[in-house]
Parts: C-alpha cells; structure tokens; sequence
C-alpha cells in the first residue's frame, strides 16, 4: 500500500523517493517561491516587476548614482511589501525540512520569507532588503520600519551613522559582483547535495542560475515551477506545481522517507 505522502506526488517522484533515502537535500529558490505569498516575480506574465519597472533605472549602480531617490524609495516599497507579507506554507516546509533533515536553502530572493518561516540557514546570493548598509564604508544600517508608499515614491536614502556616505540597498544589483564568500558556501551545498530540489526561479539571471550545474552527476534534481522554466539541462523532474502546493507534499514525502520504510 502506498502511504498518503507518497500517493500525493506525482508518480516518477514517488517512484524515486521510495528507491531511495537522501540525506543531502538543498534547495534552490527563486522569485516564485514568495509569490504566493503575495510578493510579485521579476518575469511571471504581466505582474513581473520587469514588465512595469526598467530595471537600468532601478537595479544598477548607474541607476543609484543617477537617481538615489528614486532607487531608494523602490526599494523601501518592496520592503514594505515583503514586511507586510507572511510566509506560505511552502516556506514553513522548507524550514521544517532543514530544521529536521539538514536542507540547505540556497535563495536568489532578496526577502526575509524563508527565515520568518523558521529556516535559520539561508544562503542570500543576492543580498537582502533587510541589510542595507552605508555605500562607502559598507557599515550596516538599522532601518525603521518600512514607510506605506508606491514604488513611484521618493525617498532620500538615510546618511550612515559613521562617515557622511549614504545608505545604499543591501541587494546585489546588475551589474555587480556576487558575494565571493555566498557563491562559495551555496556552491559547497549544491555540490554536496544528493537531491536538488529548484522552486520559483526561471533560470535567466546569472552567474546564480549557473550554479545548479554544480550538482554531481546522478544527483536527481527536481523543478517545482507552474511554468516551464529553462532552469537547467540537468532536471530530471518538473512538477508544474505552485510552490505554497508541492512543497508540503515533498517535504511531508522525504521527512517520511528518512524516518520509515513506507514500501509495503
Ligand atoms: P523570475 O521572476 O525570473 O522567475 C520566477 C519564476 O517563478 C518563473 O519561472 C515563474 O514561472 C515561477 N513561479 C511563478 N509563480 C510561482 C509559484 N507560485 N510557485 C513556484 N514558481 C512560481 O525570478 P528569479 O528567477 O528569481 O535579481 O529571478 C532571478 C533574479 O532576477 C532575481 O534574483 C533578481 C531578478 O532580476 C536581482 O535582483 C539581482
């Protein structure tokens, strides 16, 4: 008899998840793991950020240096709105998923989802909204709460606490280089891995989309996405499923695979 965490899969899946025990998950997100959480994507349809907002007058340092007002108050919209927002219960799986197998959490996300949730690891290979620091001597900032705005608005960005530099976004723009400290750890953990599990990212942005690639060769990597995706060559299995949907299904599936013999 197949158990009920089993027969919710899809039946590849479940096939592979009952061959074997995985004892090095991670997984790797992107913007549409906090969709459904109300957090719109940079490229799904009509909503994608890029479809309304330029991102060479928002997500470059020339963009910074020509209008700081304008890029601070973006940001500091976005801010509010991921403040507003609550994790989904994809998000509270996937904690619970490191919390008691180990997952690594490798996010393109620049939102504070998968910690709210409970996730206390979480590689950020694009920085965070919630670390904004001083754009000269890299000092990090302490906010107040985000202000109810538009992402039209102005806002003059704050002037950092120890020169007289101003406060730029903590988020890795166009343009810039990656954290070579956040590249190396998520690298380790996708190499590493035994199972890859890629939500809520369409693959396009890299050198982060690059790294899924890191994966050894046999490692099952599976694709969680309502849409096709060109994430990666080496996905062996697309769910097109919505994250908040498949997540508590895999997670409840591999949590039971570690723990029992559920072929019977
Ligand atoms: P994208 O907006 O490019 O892609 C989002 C993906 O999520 C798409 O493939 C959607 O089909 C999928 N999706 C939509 N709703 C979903 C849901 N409910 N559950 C699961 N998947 C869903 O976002 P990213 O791939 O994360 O970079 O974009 C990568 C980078 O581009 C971002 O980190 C950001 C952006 O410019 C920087 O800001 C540097």
């Amino acid at each position: 008899m197949t158990s009920p965490a089993f027969a919710a899969l899809p039946t590849p899946l479940a096939d592979l998840l009952s061959s074997r025990r995985f004892g090095r998950i991670v997984v790797f997100s992107g913007a549409g793991m906090s969709e459904d959480s109300g957090i719109p994507t940079f490229r799904s349809g009509s909503n994608g950020l890029w479809s309304a907002f330029d991102p060479q007058q928002l997500a470059t340092p020339e963009a910074w240096h020509r209008d700081r007002a304008l890029v601070w108050g973006w940001y500091e919209w976005r801010r509010g709105l991921v403040a507003a927002a609550r994790p989904h219960p994809g998000h509270v799986a996937l904690a619970r998923l490191q919390r008691e197998a180990g997952a690594g959490i490798v996010t393109q996300n620049v939102d504070d989802l998968h910690e709210r949730a409970g996730a206390t690891d979480v590689v950020h290979l694009h920085g965070s909204l919630f670390a904004p620091r001083c754009e000269t001597c890299g000092t990090p900032a302490q906010l107040p709460p985000p202000p109810a705005g538009d992402p039209a608005q102005r806002l003059e960005p704050p002037r950092c606490e120890r020169c007289p530099a101003l406060i730029r976004p903590g988020v890795v723009w166009f343009g810039e280089s990656l954290e070579p400290a956040v590249v190396d750890k998520a690298s380790r953990h996708i190499a590493a891995c035994d199972l890859l599990v890629i939500v809520g990212t369409s693959g396009t942005v890299y050198p982060a989309a690059g790294l899924v690639a890191l994966a050894a060769d046999g490692v099952p990597v599976l694709e969680i996405n309502p849409q096709r995706a060109e994430v990666a060559s080496n996905v062996d299995f697309r769910w097109r499923s919505t994250a908040a949907q498949a997540l508590p299904l895999l997670v409840e599936a591999l949590l039971e695979a570690g723990t029992a013999d559920h072929k019977c």
